[in-house]
């Protein structure tokens, strides 16, 4: 049996998508166990998540640290420390630094709320809603020196209903993460991706079927 994969979580906020990850390993879907969470807001939902799962949790106050240098030495220390295999940015509202990706090539995910490279940034959903596309989603990208430009690994398309508000779009994307990240994670455990330029290439995926998605329908064209 291969060894589950040593992920490192990294958080801010609600928690959403790690409980997600936590859902999917306690049932056997996703090979990988959770070393470390780090959290740098100590409000965060997300490490009474990883409390109750008896998950190992370290907040660490960006503010506490002189500059955003001697935040990310601390980070790749502990990581290191807790031998991860894989850096899962899930939510965690930080810019990282080139040290840090340097010390995790290629090793290094998030997840988007939008279909990137639309609407990169602290405000996908939002940013995707006020601009009144007609599908919005989610991605799971390297993560590389850009903001949420890196290689993207896998989306997931949501219509935008003409009656949505913000909150009812970014409750339908924030599903749909909770469906793809364990399955990014998934193929990084199986050795399924690889990486060319900015191409991502999963061994053996089993592709969408070829149709278009029109939203609203089509009346009969
Ligand atoms: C998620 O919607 C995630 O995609 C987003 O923050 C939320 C965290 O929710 N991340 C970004 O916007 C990164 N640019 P969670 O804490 O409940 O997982």
């Amino acid at each position: 049996m291969t060894q589950p994969l040593k992920l490192g979580v990294l958080i801010s906020g609600s928690g959403s998508n790690l409980q997600s990850i936590i859902d999917n390993i306690e049932k056997g879907a996703l090979t990988a166990t959770i070393k470390i969470v780090i959290c740098n807001n100590p409000h965060s939902f997300g490490i009474t998540r990883a409390q109750k799962h008896g998950l190992p949790v370290t907040v660490l106050k960006h503010d506490d640290f002189r500059t955003r240098e001697d935040f990310d030495e601390e980070l790749i220390q502990i990581l290191r420390n807790n031998e991860i295999d894989l850096v899962v940015l899930a939510g965690f509202m930080r810019i990282l630094t080139s040290a840090f990706l340097k010390a995790f090539p290629q090793k290094i995910i998030n997840i988007h709320p939008a279909l990137l490279p639309s609407f990169p940034g602290t405000h996908g959903q939002k940013d995707a809603f006020e601009y009144g596309v007609k599908f919005s989603g989610c991605t799971v990208h390297f993560v590389d020196e850009g903001v949420d430009t890196g290689p993207i690994i896998i989306q997931s398309v949501v219509p935008v209903l003409q009656d949505d508000t913000r909150e009812t779009l970014a409750a339908r994307i924030l599903k749909e993460e909770h469906r793809i990240y364990p399955q990014a994670i998934q193929y990084f455990a199986d050795g399924k991706i690889i990486i060319t330029g900015r191409k991502v290439h999963i061994k053996d995926a089993s592709e969408t079927p070829l149709m278009a998605l029109h939203n609203p329908s089509l009346t009969g064209f």
